[in-house]
């Protein structure tokens, strides 16, 4: 690892397992199949080195990190054995309530602030990932002040509001920093997927009247979204992102509708589209899709990570569209699939 690009990661769950994984299977060789971009902003994956971690599950904190991604609750696969990365998760803090759901699974170890800031320095950070679960607003918000703090940039893969808000976004600016978010959006998971078939059938010609997308799977993210408050917030960011992908209004419905343990990292997601061709004869699609969360995020927070350095490297900062666009649900300004995908491979794609 040639460590031009430093990242520090919040939250070693099922995403960051999958991630940590990638740098190394990928580092070793991108020619290996299943790496979407191998340069991205002139960056391959072996410049990529995680320089620090930090979570707040004591099954996890004062592990190796190529430990920690394999400790319970993770449920991500294991397809590459990490060497030891001599990067001990550091403890996290926790500004909010956990959801009941989540509240019996962690065990909690959380740490003065200041702490992370001096250890972000010290190891000279580029860029924070946030990949802590969702629904924590305020420890997100605060992990990102500890970005702009530290002098880092900032990557947010929670739903909660930071790269698509103006005074966050003004900050990182002022400071010099790159900020991007919010709502991952997986390779090919489910938005992207009812996305795509919207923007098909709506190039050849289709009315769509209605949608809709059920999802359902395992893992600690997936339990965690059946907590009331975090469902109505997920649910209204994909129901959103899928809206936006047609240029008239029409029905849709999309967000996690259940857990189910035993599918561990895996994810089902069931879609029902009606729509209207010549003399309104009636078109109806029933599909299903089965993904696996955390690898589903690999390639693109591989991408994205690079992107951001590029962008830095050239003196370029606040939240730029090419890259929130691409890789996230919520943005500021609302960008189709296609457009997006191809505005940020003219930028960083090579
Ligand atoms: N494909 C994907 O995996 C995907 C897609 C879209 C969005 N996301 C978002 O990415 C985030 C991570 O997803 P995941 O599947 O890896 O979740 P996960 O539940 O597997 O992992 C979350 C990790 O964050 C840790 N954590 C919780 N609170 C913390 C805190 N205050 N400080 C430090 N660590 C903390 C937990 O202990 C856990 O290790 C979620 O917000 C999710 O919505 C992921």
């Amino acid at each position: 690892m040639s460590g031009r690009i430093r990242i520090a990661l919040i939250g070693v769950g099922n995403s960051a397992c999958s991630l940590v994984q990638g740098i190394g299977y990928y580092g070793e060789d991108d020619s290996r199949m299943g790496l979407w971009h191998k340069s991205v902003g002139g960056y391959r994956v072996s410049d990529v080195k995680v320089v620090e971690a930090f979570d707040i599950d004591g099954r996890k904190v004062g592990l190796d990190l190529s430990e920690a991604i394999f400790s319970k609750p993770n449920v991500a696969r294991r397809h590459f054995d990490v060497d030891t990365i001599g990067v001990k998760v550091k403890r996290g803090f926790l500004y909010d309530e956990l959801s009941h759901h989540l509240r019996g699974s962690f065990d909690i170890r959380d740490e003065d602030p200041s702490e992370m800031v001096s250890a972000l320095r010290s190891s000279r950070a580029d860029i924070l990932v946030n990949l802590i679960s969702s629904g924590l607003d305020r420890t997100s918000k605060a992990y990102a002040e500890i970005a702009i703090k530290s002098g880092c940039c900032f990557v947010n893969a929670t739903p909660s509001l930071i790269a698509s808000d103006e005074h966050f976004v003004k900050r990182f600016k002022e400071a010099n920093l790159v900020v991007v978010g919010d709502d991952l959006m997986s390779q090919f998971g489910g938005t992207a997927f009812h996305k795509g078939i919207l923007d098909f059938m709506h190039s050849r010609g289709i009315k769509i009247t209605k949608s809709y997308q059920l999802d359902v799977g395992g893992g600690n993210e997936t339990l965690n979204t059946l907590d009331e408050g975090v469902k109505f917030t997920k649910r209204g960011m994909k129901t959103k992102a899928i809206s936006i992908e047609l240029p008239y209004e029409f029905e849709t419905v999309a967000g996690t509708t259940d857990y189910v343990d035993y599918m561990l990292n895996d994810r089902t997601s069931y879609y029902w589209i009606q729509g209207e061709s010549f003399l309104a004869s009636p078109i109806k699609v029933d599909i299903y899709l089965r993904t696996s969360d955390g690898p589903n995020a690999g390639n693109v927070l591989l991408d994205i990570i690079r992107a951001v350095k590029a962008t830095k490297d050239k003196r370029s900062f606040g939240a730029p569209l090419e890259i929130c666009g691409y890789g996230f649900k919520h943005t500021s300004k609302s960008v189709g699939l296609r457009d997006a995908y191809r505005d940020f491979a003219l930028k960083y794609v090579k």
